[in-house]
């Protein structure tokens, strides 16, 4: 993706929205009862392949959980069989509920393992490398990785397996829900290598 465009479509992406709508007590109820198991009831999840939900984005949350419902039978955005049988139990305010308590829960801190990574990973985070095309990450996930509403989720603290297998999702397609495939032409251009260093990185961040 060319500079200009990556620009312009920041300015479109990054338009405020009103402030988010949801009953975070409702939202526990449906947190303790349903998705404890999978992501635990203040969204620090047990396995690494199942993501952390807490302190994420209420509306990357509601729109996740949206691009996994199947709408009339069709296969769901992001396609993933565990999720998309649980979302067609979620009406839209659940939903949102389930979002808004997640959202409120204190971030998982955690630890990067490798510093040969991190030095990789901290330097595609901060400047990209503009040679081939990659923008800086920080650009619209925050310089910290928490996250800039309404679009861009937080990585920081996120498993390194989860974080990996998302990036490895969008460079080869399997993940496509990405707006204007923004995530596909970034993952596109990094190597094997890079994606572990930028998981490693965003694991540790803060
Ligand atoms: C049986 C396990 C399981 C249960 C129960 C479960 N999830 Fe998940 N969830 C997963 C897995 C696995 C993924 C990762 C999917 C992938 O790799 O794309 C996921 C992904 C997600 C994501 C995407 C997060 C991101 O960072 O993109 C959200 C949001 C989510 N789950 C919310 C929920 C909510 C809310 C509930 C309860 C209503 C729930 N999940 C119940 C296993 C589960
Ligand atoms: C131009 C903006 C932009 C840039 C630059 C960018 N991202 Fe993203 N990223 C997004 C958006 C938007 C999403 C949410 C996609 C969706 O709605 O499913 C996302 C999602 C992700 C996810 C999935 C998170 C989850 O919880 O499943 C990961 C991982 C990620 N980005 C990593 C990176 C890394 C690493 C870089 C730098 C190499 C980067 N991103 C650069 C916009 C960007």
């Amino acid at each position: 993706m060319r500079k200009t465009a990556i620009l312009a479509l920041l300015a479109v992406l990054s338009t405020p929205s009103w402030a988010f709508q949801g009953d975070a007590q409702k939202g526990k109820v449906i947190a303790t009862s349903v998705c404890f198991a999978c992501h635990g009831a203040d969204g620090v999840s047990p396995i690494p392949t199942q993501p952390h939900l807490a302190a994420q984005l209420p509306d990357y949350i509601v729109k996740q959980l949206n691009n996994m419902k199947s709408v009339n039978g069709a296969p769901p955005a992001r396609n993933n069989p565990i999720m998309s049988g649980i979302v067609s139990m979620l009406s839209e305010d659940d939903i949102r509920n389930v979002a808004a308590w997640y959202a409120a829960q204190p971030p998982k801190r955690s630890q990067a393992t490798s510093p040969k990574l991190v030095a990789v990973g901290e330097k595609l985070w901060r400047a990209g490398d503009a040679d081939r095309g990659i923008p800086a990450c920080s650009g619209c996930h925050g310089p910290t990785g928490s996250g800039v509403p309404a679009l861009f989720p937080r990585l920081s603290g996120q498993y390194q397996e989860y974080t990996q297998i998302q990036l490895q999702h969008f460079k080869n397609g399997t993940r496509s829900n990405d707006p204007s495939g923004i995530m596909r032409a970034v993952a596109h251009r990094l190597n094997n290598e890079e994606i572990k260093a930028l998981a490693d990185f965003t694991a540790g961040l803060r």
